[in-house]
């Protein structure tokens, strides 16, 4: 018995930021960003919170597979840029679906987040305890961004995005693979809250992104590869039975690394991040959505999803779809 993705969805707000628009605001260039990260253009939050996109991408996952939100059994966020501390985002997204029968809680392993809670909710569904979840990444990392750092504000988008999975006999998650190494958190980092005890003497930290790009770039282009062969090799599969490889939307120049170092052909990779830049644990079901809408995804086919970010923490999945 296994899991299989049965509906998608995804959600993005409605104004749409340009690298143009960007030139205007910090010393850069259309030019400088397409060519060092592929990224044409971003969604940005104009008041849309991490749990509205959340559940019009649940919304759409459950229209997609014929199901209705009172038969959710689990409903998971994946999420690193939430609104409020508590409630979390899973128990908004309840509230606005109507997932009255659901457990909800979030789960943040920033841009892994979904592969992570994906393969929370397989753990849940084969240990017998619930037979299907509705899972979404969503983020408003536009929130949490440094609009004055040319180096990091170029990079991120927002918007949310969902799969629908159930207990399946056939098809479905073959292999998973996760890894986190905590001793590496500074590499990419972002404050959380300001402290108010009067009791604290330390600093609190600006909720601000900070990252050393050199280092993640190496560390996804070095560590992903290795991962994506791990599970590949559990599930017995070859990198050439694999017919689509679905990364994390960090940067074009990234997933084109990871492509050469796994002797794959570029165009298995299919990418979005022209039109919605990084949207963290968000970019996986988005572009998952995406391909299902659009035809690219059969039945049958073997497909890997794989994501990487701040923790470090990384990881894959085989599946047939
Ligand atoms: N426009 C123009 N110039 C810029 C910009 C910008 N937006 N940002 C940085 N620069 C400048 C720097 O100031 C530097 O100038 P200097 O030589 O005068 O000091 C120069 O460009 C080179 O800077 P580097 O940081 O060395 O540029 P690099 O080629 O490494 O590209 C980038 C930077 C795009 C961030 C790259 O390191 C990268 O792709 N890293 C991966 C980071 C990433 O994708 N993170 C996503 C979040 S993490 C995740 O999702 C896993």
């Amino acid at each position: 018995m296994t899991v299989r993705i049965m509906g998608t969805g995804s959600a993005l707000p409605e104004r749409q930021v340009t690298n143009e628009e960007l030139a205007r605001m910090v010393d850069t260039s259309d030019e400088w960003i397409r060519e060092r990260t592929g990224i044409g253009g971003r969604h940005v939050s104009t008041g849309e919170t991490v749990a509205e996109l959340a559940a019009r991408a649940c919304m759409e996952a459950l229209t997609d597979a014929g199901k209705e939100a009172g038969q959710v059994e689990l409903l998971l966020v994946a999420t690193c840029s939430p609104e409020d501390a508590t409630p979390c985002a899973a128990c908004q997204v309840q509230d606005r679906i109507g997932a009255g029968n659901a457990l909800a809680f979030d789960l943040n392993a920033a841009c892994s987040g979904f592969l992570f809670a994906l393969h929370t909710a397989w753990a849940y569904i084969t240990a017998g305890i619930y037979n299907n979840a509705l899972i979404a990444g969503s983020e408003v990392l536009s929130k949490i961004v440094d609009w004055e750092d040319r180096s990091t504000c170029i990079l991120f988008g927002d918007g949310a995005g969902a799969v629908y999975v159930e207990k399946s006999e056939d098809g479905g998650i073959i292999s998973f693979v996760q890894h986190s190494d905590g001793s590496r958190g500074d590499v990419l980092s972002c404050g959380s809250r300001q402290i108010r005890s009067p009791y604290f003497s330390g600093d609190s930290r600006k909720m601000e992104i900070r990252m050393d790009g050199r280092e993640i770039f190496s560390f996804a282009v070095r560590q992903v590869p290795k991962a994506v062969e791990e599970g590949l090799e559990k599930a017995g599969l070859a990198v050439s039975d694999v017919e689509l490889f679905v990364l994390h939307q960090a940067n074009k120049r990234i997933i084109e690394g990871i492509a050469r170092r796994l002797s794959a052909d570029c165009e298995k990779f299919p990418m979005n991040l022209q039109k919605t830049g990084n949207t963290s644990s968000a970019s996986i079901p988005i572009l998952l959505d995406e391909l299902n809408r659009n035809g690219s995804l059969k039945r049958g086919m073997k497909i890997v999803l794989s994501g990487f970010g701040a923790g470090l923490t990384w990881g894959a999945c085989v599946l047939e779809w």
